[in-house]
């Protein structure tokens, strides 16, 4: 893929569905009763693995690819069927996590494997807490693939030792299979869209601060599901409009949860001019319309909670850092060292090939602001928040970049490269 900088953007332009929020409506779809339709779903290399390891356990699910809906027949909590075929779960950590959840309560024995990336991830965060509960669950020394066996599931009273809503996630549908409350206590807020969709199905669940409580049994029941477009994706375009020459964008019906618009609060810190239209609150989660205008950007710390709460924007906020007037200090960032490429080392690779000035640390990056960047020939290491955060680099950059392996972005944003050519002014080349 070949970028050609110096661009400007105008107009209006939506995003594909929430990815976290789709995967929970086709998994939560599949073990309710009665029917779930998903409205704009993502449909995207990810949830495509957790859409086909569900039929492979017995769910019919029918895939509008035209209209973005998934219809989903659900089998009831106990109505998944065992296969003697792996479970294939591609590059997605959300469908293996989730998935291990749900199959701990399955009369039947499975087995989830992934792609080379998947491959390498951690799995003693889930399979740990999973075995407290009663599971019989192993992993490869801490890797997938991971085998389960049919176990009887008991509640937890758990205190996260990582910040991780896959995690927590399936924890909480583990807990599905137990009787009684389970509580789940988190160090830090992560997103909560697990918690929104079970009470959304009819499970007797409830939040409070930083606490989870989860009355089991529930039976869960489908429903129709409106999801809004997810914010880690719009975080490219957004980015893309505030460091380009007299761009002026607005985007539609993005997902304005609260645990998950941490970039919004981090992008205003830094000096972005961004405004929320049209708060939609009749759905689960809310939406909103976003106005972006190219803006001059200061460097920021971030760290703690807040790097929890922009954990999928790192990347982006790396290119933002290069852009803005001071130092951007990344820290307790060391979980993007374990997503589907080591974030730190490939964001800081690109971007000092580009001639950004960044230091590398075990926990983060600072980013030294200021210094132009130019094309160069970069590796997107086979992830596409890796490679569409280079593209936003490209696309502000002085001359042609090249970047390498960039059919990864399928994974989450599968029209990216159309939908951003369509809001750019002035000639962005664009070769593959
Ligand atoms: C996700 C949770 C986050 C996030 C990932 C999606 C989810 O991962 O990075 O892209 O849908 O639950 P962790 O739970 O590992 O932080």
């Amino acid at each position: 893929m070949k970028l050609r900088g110096n661009k400007t953007l105008k107009g209006e332009t939506n995003v594909p569905g929430d990815k976290s929020i789709s995967h929970r409506g086709i998994i939560l779809g599949a073990i309710s009763n009665g029917v779930t339709r998903i409205n704009n779903c993502l449909i995207s290399q990810d949830t495509m693995s957790t859409i086909n390891v569900l039929m492979q356990l017995g769910v019919d699910i029918t895939v509008d690819k035209k209209n973005n809906t998934v219809t989903i027949n659900g089998v009831g909590q106990d109505g998944l069927i065992g296969t003697n075929e792996d479970l294939y779960c591609g590059n997605s950590g959300t469908t293996m996590r989730l998935l291990a959840g749900v199959l701990c309560g399955g009369k039947f024995s499975s087995t989830l494997t992934g792609d080379e990336s998947l491959s390498k991830r951690p799995m003693k965060r889930i399979t740990t807490p999973l075995r407290d509960m009663g599971a019989d669950i192993s992993d490869k020394d801490g890797h997938p693939p991971i085998r389960i066996n049919p176990g009887s599931i008991n509640s937890i009273n758990y205190k996260m030792e990582v910040s991780s809503a896959q995690v927590k996630s399936a924890i909480l549908f583990a807990s599905l299979y137990s009787k009684g409350k389970s509580s789940i206590i988190e160090q830090h807020q992560t997103r909560n869209h697990t918690e929104l969709m079970l009470k959304y199905f009819g499970a007797d669940i409830h939040t409070n601060d930083h606490r989870i409580e989860i009355n089991n049994p529930n039976v869960l029941v489908g429903r129709d599901i409106n999801v809004p477009g997810d914010i880690s994706s719009a975080a490219f375009l957004i980015a893309a409009a505030l460091i380009t020459e007299d761009s002026d964008i607005t985007i539609t019906q993005v997902g304005l949860n609260s645990s998950r618009t941490g970039i919004i609060s981090v992008l205003h810190e830094m000096g972005a001019i961004i405004t929320i239209e049209d708060l939609d609150e009749s759905n689960v989660e809310k939406s909103g319309t976003l106005n972006v205008m190219q803006s001059y950007l200061k460097g920021i710390t971030i760290s703690g909670e807040k790097t929890v709460s922009v954990i999928d924007e790192i990347p982006i906020l790396a290119v933002l850092g290069c852009f803005a007037e001071g130092d951007t200090i990344i820290r307790d960032a060391s979980e993007l060292r374990v997503k589907e490429s080591d974030r730190l080392l490939a964001i800081y690779e690109g971007l000092t090939l580009m001639g950004g000035d960044i230091e590398l640390l075990q926990d983060g990056l600072i980013i030294h602001g200021g210094k132009k960047l130019k094309g160069a020939s970069v590796s997107s290491k086979g992830d596409h928040r890796i490679a569409m955060a280079l593209s936003i680099a490209a696309l502000a950059a002085e001359g042609t970049t090249v970047i390498d392996d960039i059919d990864c972005i399928s994974v989450s944003f599968p029209n990216f490269y159309n939908d951003i050519g369509q809001l750019i002014d002035n000639s962005f080349e664009i070769s593959i």
